[in-house]
């Protein structure tokens, strides 16, 4: 079964460093192990369990994170069943969207992002630390003053001017988040001074946050955010939201990023007290 491994290690998206065959052993004989002739007997039908032997493979890791599936006509030959039932299942894992179909180039696992809960860093740093492009269309950006909400949010006196920063936010061309932000105006000089990165306008004036709180919380995705997000309503979703202060104490941002929920890990370095 080599050969289909050798096959996800070559077409690894340039993100994804590839490694050498040798200390990818577990893996690819994981991937053998794992794409065995199915049974045409079994209650469940073929496509299912073919699904279930890829979803298996992506969560042992027997095909990483950004890599290609073996093509399909090897797949279809390892598991012993049809093209046809191949491609149902494919088909399925798209919609689902654990797979990214790339015309001409194959189908992939949809990458997660792993995101050090403890660090205080903006979605561009973050993925550029990824090796993937930021990216951001604007769904809106406005000023006023706070609403309640942000006042009890921020501990603003009723009357304060705020900008709203509304965006999705891609990691190349995969939409990763639903972010609105909510920004102290007198911590910039205008709203127009966000160009692609909000905290890159913050530190220009010495304005970014040093220090936030941060929450994250699981809920389902509305119909409005899975469609910008291009998942389904009603799928696993996390909200993050932070408040973010300046050295002085005084807080400088409100922001809710919605995320998909297969998108994103949030891991966080624990120490004892
Ligand atoms: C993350 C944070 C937000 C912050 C944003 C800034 O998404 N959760 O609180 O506002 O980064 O990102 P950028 O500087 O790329 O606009």
């Amino acid at each position: 079964m080599w050969y289909s491994f050798g096959m996800v290690m070559k077409t690894r998206s340039r993100a994804a460093p590839v490694a050498p065959r040798e200390a990818n052993g577990d893996a690819a004989g994981a991937l053998g192990r794992l794409l065995k002739p199915l049974d045409p007997s079994h209650d469940q039908p073929l496509y299912l369990q073919v699904q279930r032997v890829l979803r298996t493979a992506i969560e042992q890791r027997a095909i990483g994170h950004e890599d290609a599936l073996p093509p399909e006509r090897d797949l279809a030959a390892d598991l012993a069943v049809s093209r046809i039932t191949v491609r149902k299942a494919i088909d399925g894992l798209v919609k689902e969207g654990l797979l990214v179909s790339r015309r001409g180039s194959g189908n992939f696992v949809r990458a997660r992002v792993e995101k050090n809960f403890a660090m205080l860093t903006s979605f561009s740093e973050d993925m550029r630390a990824r090796g993937r492009t930021p990216r951001s269309t604007w769904l809106r950006r406005s000023e006023g003053t706070v609403t309640p909400e942000e006042a009890l949010v921020l501990r603003l006196s009723p009357g304060t001017p705020v900008f709203r920063f509304h965006r999705l936010r891609f990691a190349d061309d995969a939409p990763m988040s639903v972010e609105y932000v909510t920004i102290v105006a007198g911590c910039l000089p205008s709203m127009a001074a966000v160009e692609d990165s909000i905290y890159a306008a913050l530190e220009r004036v010495g304005n970014r946050p040093v220090r936030a709180l941060q929450r994250l919380r699981a809920l389902l995705l509305s119909d409005a955010h899975a469609q910008l997000l291009e998942a389904r309503e009603g799928d696993a979703g996390l909200l993050v939201e932070r408040i973010g202060f300046l050295h002085d104490g005084r807080a400088v941002e409100f922001a809710q990023s919605y995320y998909r929920g297969d998108t994103y890990d949030f891991v966080a370095e624990l120490s004892v007290p």
